[in-house]
């Protein structure tokens, strides 16, 4: 068993922060989106792991390396366009070599043993096994209907009219009878190879797939409320570690992480949060679901709910919520006159202002 990790892609939905960074290192309590993924690969006991990469092929590879920090041994595929996950499955033919993989989408976040699905389609024999989730919109997913038997009938990509609450979740599953399907399929409206209508095409040419219905949580982090929720979702899961400095005057509430070298002056930080390595954080308030990365300098502010990458200065600033800000970012106060908002801001970014 071998598994593909899907790192290309536009990820125009988050923008501007992609312009210039790969959307799966963005930081979820300070560890990369993507190694979430590695580590629970190596813990389904995966070790060959073939990696699509796209135009940031370099902060990927320089991020992962040869994947031995995560007990695995990464091999580069480089994808020359984000021209679907089916694509991204048609140009890992030879990696795979006849062998079964695991493929996993890696800007998602799954809470489910991987292990366990491995092992349940091992012993199935199908061709292929997929993760479902009941969410609130399917239509903003490729969905399944089922039989009433159980069986899958028919996967539709973003249906107006869903015929089922159960979304395809971003793991999968397949043996090489994938590669058939792949490479007989035509691109959709938006010009991608889709994974639906390889699957689907499994279906239509009498190949069994199964389904597992997940019951642990399951985030695609390809927009910035799924980003925050992800964020959410893995802070309220850290334990308290304090090994920074709390000087007098600070105080830490709940579960919160101190990484080392960081320092708290005259502040409030409220968990689940966690204050990155050389973070500085005075005359602050930091408040529950939030990331601060390493470098990061907050002065007289106040945070929440949000992810702050390195080496980013906050001074002075009434108070964020709900906000993704990238590497080395300042959003200060000015005292200069004439009285206004200077801004220098990279394309597709979004400011709120009071
Ligand atoms: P998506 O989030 O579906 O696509 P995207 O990254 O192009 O983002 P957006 O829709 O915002 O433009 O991709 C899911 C994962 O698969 C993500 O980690 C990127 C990766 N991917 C590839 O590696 N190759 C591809 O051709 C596509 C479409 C995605």
């Amino acid at each position: 068993m071998k598994a593909l990790v899907l790192s290309g892609g536009a990820g125009t939905r988050l923008r501007p922060i992609t312009h210039t960074s790969a959307k799966q290192l963005i930081p979820i309590a300070n560890k990369p989106i993507l190694f979430y993924g590695l580590e629970a690969i190596a813990a389904a006991g995966i070790t060959d792991v073939g990696i699509i990469v796209g135009d940031t092929h370099e902060e990927i590879e320089e991020a992962l390396g040869d994947g031995s920090r995560f007990g695995i041994k990464a091999t580069y595929i480089r994808q020359d366009a984000p021209l679907g996950l089916a694509h991204a499955v048609k140009i890992a033919e030879d990696f795979m070599a006849g062998e079964p993989f695991l493929m996993y989408l890696g800007d998602n976040l799954i809470k489910e043993d991987l292990g366990q699905l491995v092992s349940e389609f091992e012993s199935s024999g199908a061709s292929s096994l997929i993760l479902l989730a009941h969410v609130p919109n399917p239509s903003a997913f490729g969905v399944a209907e089922l039989n009433e038997d159980g069986t899958v009938k028919r996967l539709v990509e973003k249906p107006k009219e869903p015929p089922s609450d159960l979304a395809l979740v971003g793991v999968y599953l397949f043996d090489s009878s994938i590669f058939e399907a792949v490479k007989s399929i035509e691109p959709s409206w938006r010009n991608e190879l889709e994974i639906t209508d390889a699957i689907q095409y499994l279906l239509e040419h009498g190949c069994e797939v199964r389904h597992h219905v997940i019951k642990e949580w399951w985030k695609d982090t390809g927009k910035l409320e799924d980003l925050l929720e992800a964020n959410r979702i893995v802070l309220e899961g850290i334990e308290r570690r304090i090994e920074g400095e709390v000087c007098e005057n600070s105080r830490v509430d709940g579960s919160v992480v101190i990484e080392k070298g960081a320092r708290l002056v005259d502040s409030t930080v409220r968990g689940p949060a966690i204050i990155g390595r050389d973070a500085v954080i005075s005359h602050s308030y930091v408040g529950p679901f939030t990331s601060i990365s390493f470098g990061v300098t907050i002065e007289n502010s106040e945070i929440e709910h949000s992810i702050v990458c390195e080496n980013t200065v906050i001074r002075d600033v009434k108070r964020i919520e709900e906000s993704l800000i990238g590497k080395g970012v300042q959003i200060v106060r000015s005292t200069s006159r004439p009285a206004a908002h200077r801004i220098m801001v990279g394309d597709s970014s979004r400011i709120e202002i009071l």
